[in-house]
């Protein structure tokens, strides 16, 4: 493996490990300390000998973010390479009411784009907060993939932060207040801030719909513990006071959002970028609302998220 480099990022035991072998079809080069590799050498649009699907289901969990570059997708073939790793998970409910993609429903669009007042995407322009991907059902996705189409000049940067990471190097007196709790997801608004299609306006936390999760939980494919947060707006920790939980968010927040454990993000056209939503939270910057910013986005079923033992 010698165009592999070093990663902070742990082997995982009982995962291969994510170092491209000798006989791959493509190389990985670590993005950040925290987490990241880019995948070098793979053309997406072709289809994926089962051999290199291994691979980089491998370097996937290892890493938690994979960016391919210079990639040139129709949808079909976004779609071939985002079901190598699952069932298609379809988008959630969308604001505005109808598929952003009719004839490829399965695919959502991220873009500030309009046609008159109609978006033609999600997210608009703005700064899309610190989340996961939709934590607020029972089994959230174990996987996102964005396909930069359109991007701005400057600003619209995404970022990602290691959840395994964030957990390892928790205070431990942080982390005794927070084991064997749950939180609620709420499922009201989305990270523009934005209210779901159906949902009521929710101010106590105490009474948001969605699901609850352990604060704590077992990644489903590699065992290891992560800190699962889903969504700070509206979160609350059953069993406190709304007092005590909104503290305690905040510091388990303050926590898991610091600089060292991200990894940023400038698009290019033709980027790729695959990440493990259980174990890892991203944010977008907002940018200017003249440019253009276009996203082909597909995401993978998830299982149900167990506490850690
Ligand atoms: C998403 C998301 C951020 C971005 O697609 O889930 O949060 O950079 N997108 O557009
Ligand atoms: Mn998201």
């Amino acid at each position: 493996m010698p165009n592999a480099t070093a990663t902070a990022t742990a082997p995982v035991p009982g995962v291969p490990p994510a170092t491209a072998g000798a006989c791959a079809a493509f190389t990985l080069r670590t993005l950040s300390p925290a987490l990241g590799a880019e995948v070098v050498g793979l053309d997406l649009s072709r289809p994926l000998e089962p051999a290199t699907v291994a691979e980089l289901r491998a370097a996937w969990l290892q890493h938690l973010v994979l960016r391919f570059r210079g990639q040139a997708l129709t949808d079909p073939q976004l779609l071939a390479v985002s079901r190598h790793l699952g069932e298609l998970d379809p988008p959630g409910p969308n604001p505005y009411g109808a598929p952003f993609n009719p004839a490829h429903p399965e695919i959502n669009v991220i873009s500030n784009l309009r046609e008159g007042d109609r978006p033609l995407g999600n997210l608009g322009d703005g700064e899309a907060v610190w989340h996961q991907d939709m934590t607020y059902i029972d089994h959230p996705p174990m996987a996102s993939m964005l396909y930069a189409i359109e991007v701005p000049p400057s600003g619209g940067d995404t970022y990602w932060a290691n959840l395994h990471l964030a957990l390892e190097s928790m205070p431990a007196g942080l982390r005794r207040r927070i084991e064997g709790r749950s939180a609620v997801h709420d499922s009201t608004y989305n990270s523009a801030g934005i209210m779901r299609r159906g949902m009521k306006d929710v101010t106590d936390p105490r009474e948001a719909p969605g699901a609850r999760h352990p604060l704590i939980v077992v990644h489903p494919d590699t065992g290891r513990e992560t800190l699962l947060l889903g969504r700070r707006r509206n979160g609350y920790i059953l069993g406190l006071s709304l007092a005590e939980s909104e503290a305690l968010l905040d510091e388990l927040w303050a926590h898991a959002c610091q600089p060292q454990f991200a990894f940023r993000q400038e698009w290019k056209v033709g980027d790729v970028i695959l990440w493990d939503n259980r174990s890892t939270l991203h944010r977008r910057d907002s940018f200017d609302a003249a440019s253009r910013r276009r996203m082909h986005r597909t995401q993978i079923k998830g299982a149900a998220l167990r506490p850690a033992a």
